[in-house]
């Protein structure tokens, strides 16, 4: 049974696939596409929305247990035995001490880059931590993490799908076009019904997104480079116009619940960072691995960090961060610090039509993402081997690609985004200290197998990955734990039933 869980694929036969001149990939990609691929991953609706929600932190009516965080809990349980006087049960507001959590958050993905780099460059497969795991670690260990990663890239979706359909919504009304609200809005927002019917945008454009991407339209280096440019030339013009508009007093407090703030902060801006993993994975088409892997990763998070804390300080120099604790300061913070001071119509314009062309590219490449994440593991025949159908005619992977779309599109039209955001975090934060177990478990188990790039350090900086992502982790609430682990129990219990019996493994001896 326990050499059933940890069966392995064949790491030889697997890299010897991988060199056959049929099927190898092009070894084309320097640091500077490298850098442009974790941007373009990287930015997509989190600066433009969590930012404003994390600054303002956020207040259940009734105080439950449910919605106070885990690094809080812990704390008052150590000192003084009981939980009665945790702070607060919702989230203690960041205020403009954000900005940190910005840095903070970015080392801790640096860290967890370089470990991720490391398994994708040991295997030089196209594909994920997914693929990689179950050559290395085990079935077992492959299944929790492409069930981890599903949910990271499902629900990252979700918040995006439905921060675009507040930006939308926001830009139509400034150009005369009203949406009805029970139609434009989440259905379900912070344990309550809201009232409205369908958030019909976000479902709408993950549907458009699911057509272009079985027809095989994907990107490519050139058309994300575009993509890269509009993003960040729409935050910069953001930074320019807004810094006009700033009125100092407002980033005073600057840290209103110290450094407990700065951590769920943290834990909650940690989304806008999802997707630099993204770098690691084109390990197999980088000329230079050992030195352009890093350098990539290294310098994508060096760039949306400058540019983060600086949206952060320019959005919470331009209001109050309390504006944005509900309703659409909430849901489109820039949009809404923009129109309320009375910036050109025309600036407005062109920044919020540029956050969405951002939120589409990330969208695009995280549905293309996660199809391929649905499709490896019904090839391996732990999902029904249904969903690995290749279309006849577009040659892409359709089956995976509609319950990409599906499982993404549907939510996007029922919840809020502060439901789901974090749910996504814990997910990735999670596949973090995996990986970063990973590297140094295989360094033991492995230490003679050619790697593309290597830790340094190890295992003292996969540690330190582990300490700050698990601290990160502490950050959140007990609900979105309770969610996490729910997610992980039903996994187990479809790779119980279902996968288990049926991999392509099965009898194999390993
Ligand atoms: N990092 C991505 C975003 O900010 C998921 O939207």
């Amino acid at each position: 049974m326990g050499s059933q869980l940890l069966r392995c694929k064949n790491i030889d036969q697997l890299i010897a696939d991988a060199e056959d001149p049929e099927k190898r990939l092009k070894k084309t990609l320097g640091w500077v596409s490298l850098t442009a691929l974790g941007i373009g991953a990287i930015i997509g609706s989190g600066i433009f929305v969590l930012t404003g929600t994390a600054a303002a932190g956020e207040y259940f009516q009734a105080p439950s247990i449910l919605h106070a965080q885990v690094l809080d809990l812990a704390v008052n349980f150590l000192r003084g035995g009981s939980t009665a006087s945790v702070l607060m049960h919702g989230r203690p507001p960041a205020g403009p001490s954000i900005a940190i959590s910005f840095v903070l958050v970015a080392i801790a993905c640096g860290f967890a880059g370089l470990c991720y780099a490391e398994l994708a460059s040991m295997i030089p497969i196209a594909g994920s931590a997914y693929t990689y795991s179950y050559a290395t670690l085990g079935e077992i260990f492959a299944w929790i993490i492409g069930w981890d990663l599903i949910l990271e890239y499902v629900v990252s979706n979700v918040a995006v799908a439905i921060s675009f359909s507040a930006y939308t919504k926001a830009q139509l009304l400034s150009f005369g076009i009203p949406l009805p609200d029970r139609w434009s809005t989440p259905v379900w927002e912070s344990g309550h019904w809201t009232g409205s019917y369908f958030n019909i945008p976000g479902f709408l454009i993950i549907f458009v997104l699911t057509v272009l991407l079985v027809r095989g339209i994907r990107e490519s280096a050139k058309a994300n480079n575009v993509m890269v440019a509009v993003k960040i030339g729409a935050i910069l013009l953001f930074l320019l116009i807004g810094g006009m508009l700033v009125h100092p007093a407002n980033w005073k407090p600057f840290a209103p619940s110290g450094f407990g703030g700065i951590v769920t902060g943290g834990a909650i801006v940690f989304f806008t960072y999802i997707g630099f993993d993204s770098v690691s994975t084109a390990a197999e088409e980088a000329k230079n691995p050992q030195r352009d892997l890093p350098i990539g990763i290294i310098l994508s998070l060096i760039v949306c960090t400058i540019l983060y804390v600086g949206v952060s300080i320019v959005l919470l120099g331009m209001m109050r961060y309390t504006t944005f604790v509900s309703g659409d300061a909430a849901e489109a913070p820039v949009a809404y610090a923009l129109h309320t001071l009375g910036a050109s119509h025309f600036a407005q314009t062109v920044i919020i039509v540029g956050a969405l062309m951002g939120m589409i590219s990330s969208l695009l490449v995280f549905q293309y993402g996660q199809a391929r994440i649905w499709y490896a593991m019904s090839r391996d025949c732990l999902f029904p081997k249904l969903f690995a159908r290749i279309h006849p005619k577009y040659k892409t992977p359709h089956m995976s690609t509609w319950v990409a779309g599906f499982a993404v599109g549907i939510p996007a039209g029922i919840f809020a985004v502060s439901d789901v955001a974090d749910l996504s975090n814990i997910g990735t934060l999670f596949a973090f200290v995996l990986v970063s177990l990973g590297v140094i478990i295989l360094r033991r188990k492995q230490p003679e197998r050619p790697r593309g790039f290597r830790v340094p350090f190890v295992p003292l900086f996969p540690i330190i990955a582990i300490v700050l992502c698990g601290g990160l982790m502490t950050g959140l609430t007990v609900i979105t734990w309770i969610r996490f682990l729910l997610w992980l129990a039903l996994g187990l219990v479809i790779y119980y039933l279902y996968s288990r019996k049926r991999s392509t493994l099965r009898g194999e001896n390993t």
